[in-house]
């Protein structure tokens, strides 16, 4: 009896040393999912083949080559377009569960507006989401990610309040073609940075006209939104069913000192680069954030105009984008410190001086090949709590997170930034109860970064630029996401 109870002793302690190995893994529950992103214009390449119309960033790489580091442009990119198949095969290798994709506006309106339909360009979608299909991968579709056709520009681009009608319109065509098939929607990609970069700054159409078409172009989207989300309710959601959302980027801000001033520049720089999109969709009083409205109408004052530089909403419009989403796409890659500014008034109008804050990030944080990302994943958790506390802990997606490094297959930064944004992740959804379903890297593979060309490199997989077919090489980071992916752990 006494070695049996011996036996039993050991036995037992055993098996649950065994389970507390297990039980100490960090792992996602069943229902979560994990996947990776891409972008029409920075993979696709055929930018002007089988009936493609021209898009800004067509014109723009091609009109002021000076403006990307390495003077490319994403003609062929990533050739993507010709490679489905190959594509989709890597995804089915990392064993993932969805596939968040964009659609080229130019592509099926070669014009940008619903008179004329390409065939081609639908087939093309067509056949990615049938590939998709056949391999188990559900599609997440984002209906714009910057590539406005150049068409529309010549109107003006997003600073016309009329583009929201043909966003309708575009959108109407792509429900009634893919509909069945795609049911997880995505309004816009980060429309801070196409509103602010674009208009505000050096990205296409390249406008440079910050505090002031920024403004234009965030208002028209966010009506624009508000408006494809009511349509999809009112008219697609019964007959076909799915889900929409809007993917907004939200770098953590943590005030870079104790300071009431600090804390409460910390929180401004919040409101002004997320709550500027993200406050009138899921606050419950809709609408820009309050600070944004008043620093900017005085500014505004102070500067002589008669009108506030921020347009305002009808009490309709209001009520048409408030609450207009199923569920929040969320982009996260960073974090900085924020000081409180000191308050001048430039006469010239500008998004920086509206808010009146100073930015920065620490050197010791570790350094990645872009200048503005630092690895800092703690940010992760406490931006998915601002958001839970904020916004009553919307349905969120991250429909990004990523970094780029230097070329090269054995990318242990890689697979270190992502474990660690993972368990931040984790952290913030079982520990703090944060409402996130599933989680995509960004990129599948190296593509086209906007005017940092390809010299940086986001990928799970590296793209050789040199070679004829555009060879796809799995990193370090691809085996290690593979793991993630089909056993919902992380490893020890
Ligand atoms: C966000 C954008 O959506 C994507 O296009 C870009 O490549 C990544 N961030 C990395 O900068």
């Amino acid at each position: 009896y006494l070695h049996c109870f011996i036996l039993f002793v050991l036995l037992h302690g055993v098996i649950s040393d065994h389970r507390n190995v297990l039980d100490s893994r960090v792992c996602f529950d069943d229902k979560f999912s994990f996947g990776v992103a891409t972008a029409s214009y920075q993979i696709e390449g055929a930018w002007n083949v089988s009936g493609k119309g021209e898009s800004i960033w067509d014109r723009y790489t091609h009109a002021h080559p000076d403006m990307v580091v390495d003077r490319s442009n994403a003609d062929v990119a990533d050739g993507s377009y010709y490679k489905v198949k190959e594509d989709v095969a890597l995804m089915v290798k990392l064993g993932i569960g969805f596939y968040r994709f964009s659609i080229a506006w130019s592509r099926i309106l070669p014009i940008g507006l619903s008179n004329y339909v390409n065939e081609d360009g639908i087939r093309y979608y067509k056949e990615l989401l049938a590939e998709l299909r056949r391999n188990h991968i559900t599609p997440v579709a984002t209906m714009y990610h910057f590539d406005l056709p150049q068409n529309l520009q010549e109107l003006g681009g997003w600073t016309n309040p009329i583009m929201a009608d043909y966003f309708v319109d575009y959108a109407r065509v792509l429900l009634d073609t893919f509909g069945d098939e795609i049911k997880i929607w995505l309004t816009f990609n980060e429309p801070y940075t196409f509103c602010e970069d674009g208009y505000g700054g050096i990205e296409a159409p390249g406008a440079n006209s910050s505090g002031f078409e920024d403004y234009l172009c965030g208002h028209n989207v966010l009506r624009a939104h508000g408006m494809v989300y009511r349509m999809f309710d009112k008219e697609y959601r019964k007959k076909i069913g799915g889900h929409m959302g809007i993917t907004l980027d939200f770098s953590w801000l943590e005030p870079a000192t104790t300071s009431v001033e600090d804390q409460q520049a910390a929180e401004t720089a919040r409101q002004f680069y997320f709550g500027w999109f993200a406050h009138p969709i899921f606050s419950k009083y809709g609408d820009y954030p309050p600070v944004m409205r008043s620093m900017i109408d005085a500014n505004s004052k102070r500067q002589g105009f008669y009108h506030s530089r921020l347009p305002y909403f009808t009490s309709k419009e209001v009520e048409m984008i408030r609450g207009a989403y199923d569920f929040l796409g969320l982009n996260h890659y960073t974090t900085y410190l924020v000081k409180h500014g000191s308050r001048r008034i430039s006469l010239q109008p500008s998004f920086i001086d509206d808010m009146n804050v100073i930015k920065f990030q620490r050197d010791e944080w570790p350094k990645t090949n872009s200048s503005w990302l630092k690895v800092v994943p703690w940010g992760f958790r406490k931006a998915l709590n601002w958001v839970r506390v904020n916004y009553r802990n919307p349905k969120t997606l991250i429909t990004e997170n990523g970094v780029a490094f230097e070329r090269g297959l054995h990318d242990t930064k890689r697979v270190n930034y992502i474990d660690s944004y993972l368990r931040s992740l984790h952290a913030a959804i079982h520990q703090d109860g944060c409402y996130v379903i599933g989680y995509a890297y960004w990129s599948l593979l190296d593509n086209f970064e906007w005017t940092r060309g390809f010299s940086e490199r986001f990928g799970l997989h590296e793209v050789d630029y040199q070679s004829p077919n555009l060879t796809r090489t799995p990193r370090l980071s691809a085996k290690y996401f593979t793991s993630v992916a089909k056993t919902g752990c992380l490893p020890n």
